[in-house]
Parts: structure tokens; C-alpha cells; sequence
């Protein structure tokens, strides 16, 4: 299905056929653009920016490239191709065809869970809206918009929806996901790493790999709905959000490949010592992993739910890639090992349904630990003995069954009193921080990295890393 262009709101959806609801969303469009210009990106509103945009649904035709001003940029609303004759793949209701609207009796959950997952899109934006201030590269400021824009289109994918299919409360939910604000003391966004700040790259990477990972594995949940403007929406979103995969992944991985070349230089691996030459050492790298990683699990909710019971047996929420499991009903049983609150553990059965989010949650482990191993061969590699990890999925945890249980990296529980004294051993220390936002400095001359990072192995759709990605102003 071609992209209308011509359109105020380009999109795919016959917006021109439904007077109403493109009126709706005219009228939505300036306030986006009111909140983007107060809460996108700080400066670079006049700079041109070396952005893609999605053209047309195919593999090729989507990622148009050229220099856009972020104010123009065409926000639009698309959806992937409708799959024939697409049936529910799991739940009570295996077999039945997909629901076009929205049932009654489901109405409510599917509006929690779009506004849930529209929340996170602009809180995003608003997190990382002054990163560019202290880009390392012109290549990475424009990787930063890229990802600021596309987060953008997000929100407008489950604008979209709201508008279309939940009528006046729809139109309601829609205008409060531009008033609430990430961090905002009053009107916070809903989840709280949405509302972490993020005021230097390695924050910025860290959310990219972890968080925007998070979102991957909840969309691909989604993608499953019975609800199919919402799977056809998801469907779309995960060609984006792949590149967001790509901005974390190669981020950390540029920044590890860096400590080691300073690493190298040194012949040491002190980290006072790979401080003072501009790097960032492993150590700090792996408290900033075990801050985001464990932040980022808590998204995916409780061990034990029934509301993740609730979506997978209606059909409203799926497993990520729900066609590759053998049995859509999920009858089975999971054993889970759960806090006994007097320092030990017990395992427990439960209804395989009910512990969907464990399910998802240990897909999203694996997939994390696919780029760990990743840097520890360059680590392995460069000859040093140090390696990254994973903390234990019960650190620091504040949802769920382990929540409020302190542990070290190790899953271990300890009293709070060895928390309280040993916690910035694990998790970055305010020293820490200031540090990291000190090395932050701006970088724009095209081709120059900043101190920290090392280049990337390749520009932007085959161009040269010293292009001009960003035409500042
Ligand atoms: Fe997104
Ligand atoms: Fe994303």
C-alpha cells in the first residue's frame, strides 16, 4: 500500500475517506507540533538533518534518505500490509478470525495497554532532549534525531489508534500523553525508567541497547494482538525500532572498543588511569549495564499476573514470535524460584499463563546477553581478563516478586545494611556520573569522534563517516 505524501498527515490508512477522524487528528497535529518544539530536542530546530523516512511498506521502498529541518519532518500514520484471512494464534480463541474493531469486553485493556505504550514514545524524546548538546559526532547526533523522530512517529502510531477506535475517551487519552512529561513531578509518564534522566551518551546507549529493547519485545507481544490495527501498527513500529537496536548495540560496542584502545596504550587497565586519557573504563560500564538492565526488566511487570493471564487467553496481547512456540494455549506450567522472605527462595508451579511476563521477560534476558558476549570477545580479544555481565534478573528489582529484596549482581540475598554500603560497587555512584557527563563534550567537525567513543565501522546508508549528517546552523 503506497504512503499518501501529498496528505497533511502523510499515511497509509484512507485518512482522506474518513472526514472526521482526519479532522480529529488535524487538530491533534498542531499540538504535537507545539510539544515537540517545546519538549523534542533542544536546538538544531533550524539545522538540516540527514533523516529517513519511511515512503512506501516494502523493504526497499521505506527508508527514503535526505535533509529534513526536524520541524518538518512528515510524522505519519502506517501501517504494515493486512496478512489474508489472518486468524487469533493463541488463546482461548486459537483459529477465529482477527477482530477489526475493538470488542466490547476488551475495550478497556487494549486502551491501557496503547496508552501504556504511547506513553513511553515522547517520554523518550523528552529524556534524551539535550544529548545533542554534547554529541561526540555528527554521525551520532543524527542517529540521536533519527531515533527522536521515529519515537516521535510512535506516538502517532497509537494516536492513531486511540482516535480511530475509542471515540471521546480515545481523543481524551491522546491529548494527555502530550501533557504528562518524563520526570515531571505532578504529571509524571507512567513507567517509571521512562522517567529516569538520561544526561550523557553512555546513558543514552545503555537506554537505546536495554530499554528501547524492552520496547522491541513488547511490540512483538503486541504485533500478536487479535486486534489487528494494533498488530498492523506494531508490525511497522519494529522495522523502526530496529535501528534503535542498532544505535545501542554499536554504541556500547564503540565505547568498549575505546577503553581498550586507551587500555592498550596504557598497558594497564586502572581505571583512575583510563579516566585521566578520556575513556571510559570497563568497571563504570558494567554499573551503567546493571542500572539499565535492571531498570528495564522491571517493564515487563510481575513474575505472577493475572492480567498477563487476562491478555494472553483473550487474545489482546501475545508472546514475542507466538507462531515459533509449539503450544498457542499455554496449559502448561513454570517453575519459578520466588522469595521466601526469610532470605531464601522457594520454587514455585505456576499456570504457564499467568507467568507470561516471566516467559517474555527470559526471551529478553537471552537476547541482552547476545551483545555481553559480544564484548567480551573484543575484550577476550584485546587479552584482558576482565568481562562484562548481566546482573541476576532478581538485582535491584521494583516490581515483582523481587521487589524491595535487596540481592548483590550474583541474585544473592544480603541485608539492606550490605546493600546501603556496598550499592555504588554495582550501580553508578554520583562520582561516577559526574564523571561520564564531564567527558561529555561536543563534537560537530564531520569525521571527529570524541575521546570516549570509537568511530563506527561504516557512515549512514553507505555514505562515509565523515559526512555531514547534520548541517548545523
Ligand atoms: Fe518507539
Ligand atoms: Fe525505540
Amino acid at each position: 500500500m503506497a504512503i499518501d505524501y501529498y496528505e497533511r498527515i502523510p499515511n497509509n490508512v484512507g485518512l482522506a475517506d474518513n472526514r472526521a477522524l482526519q479532522r480529529a487528528l488535524e487538530h491533534w497535529q498542531p499540538r504535537f507540533l507545539d510539544w515537540w518544539r517545546e519538549m523534542g530536542p533542544t536546538a538544531f530546530g533550524g539545522a538540516d538533518v540527514y533523516l529517513r523516512t519511511a515512503t512506501a511498506l516494502d523493504e526497499k521502498g521505506w527508508a527514503t534518505y535526505g535533509y529534513v529541518k526536524m520541524p518538518e519532518y512528515r510524522w505519519g500514520i502506517f501501517l504494515a500490509d493486512p496478512v489474508p484471512d489472518r486468524r487469533i494464534g493463541f488463546g482461548d480463541t486459537t483459529g477465529e478470525p482477527v477482530w477489526q474493531h475493538v470488542p466490547g469486553e476488551h475495550r478497556s485493556t487494549l486502551r491501557r495497554l496503547i496508552v501504556t505504550q504511547g506513553d513511553t514514545e515522547p517520554a523518550s524524546v523528552e529524556q534524551q532532549r539535550r544529548l545533542g548538546l554534547t554529541c561526540p559526532s555528527l554521525y551520532d547526533l543524527r542517529n540521536l534525531l533519527q531515533v527522536n523522530v521515529e519515537e516521535g512517529r510512535h506516538l502517532w502510531a497509537m494516536v492513531y489508534l486511540l482516535h480511530a477506535y475509542f471515540g471521546r475517551d480515545g481523543r481524551e487519552e491522546a491529548e494527555e500523553l502530550l501533557e504528562r512529561h518524563s520526570g515531571d513531578r505532578d504529571k509524571p509518564r507512567i513507567l517509571t525508567t521512562f522517567n529516569e534522566p538520561i544526561e550523557d551518551w553512555l546513558s543514552f546507549f545503555m537506554f537505546t541497547f536495554f530499554t528501547d529493547r524492552d520496547g522491541r519485545f513488547q511490540l512483538k507481544g503486541l504485533a500478536e494482538s487479535a486486534f489487528d490495527p494494533l498488530s498492523r501498527s506494531c508490525r511497522f513500529m519494529l522495522t523502526e525500532e530496529a535501528f534503535h537496536m542498532f544505535v545501542g548495540l554499536s554504541g556500547i560496542t564503540r565505547v568498549v572498543k575505546r577503553s581498550l584502545e586507551v587500555m592498550k596504550m596504557l598497558q594497564s587497565d586502572d581505571p583512575a588511569r583510563v579516566r585521566e586519557a578520556g575513556a571510559i573504563d570497563l568497571p563504570t560500564v558494567q554499573r551503567y549495564i546493571n542500572f539499565w538492565f535492571s531498570s528495564s526488566l522491571d517493564l515487563f511487570g510481575a513474575e505472577v499476573s493475572s492480567n498477563a493471564a487476562t491478555y494472553f487467553a483473550t487474545g489482546v496481547k501475545g508472546r514475542p514470535d507466538e507462531a515459533r512456540f509449539g503450544d498457542h494455549s499455554a496449559f502448561g506450567r513454570l517453575r519459578l524460584e520466588l522469595p521466601d522472605g526469610k532470605g531464601g527462595v522457594i520454587p514455585e508451579e505456576v499456570p504457564m499463563r499467568s507467568a507470561m511476563n516471566e516467559v517474555t521477560r527470559s526471551l529478553y534476558v537471552k537476547d541482552c546477553d547476545i551483545g555481553v558476549q559480544r564484548w567480551n570477545r573484543l575484550i577476550g580479544e584485546a587479552g584482558w581478563d576482565f568481562r562484562l555481565r548481566l546482573p541476576s534478573p532478581r538485582f535491584r528489582r521494583s516490581v515483582g516478586a523481587w521487589a524491595g529484596v535487596p540481592t548483590d549482581p550474583d541474585g544473592n540475598q544480603i541485608d539492606p545494611e550490605t546493600w546501603h554500603s556496598r550499592q555504588f560497587d554495582w550501580l553508578p555512584s554520583e562520582p561516577d556520573r559526574t564523571f561520564v557527563v564531564g567527558l561529555m563534550q561536543r563534537v560537530t567537525r564531520p569525521g571527529k569522534m570524541a575521546s570516549w567513543i570509537a568511530p563506527p565501522e561504516g557512515g549512514v546508508a553507505d555514505l562515509p563517516v565523515s559526512y555531514e549528517y547534520v548541517r548545523l546552523k
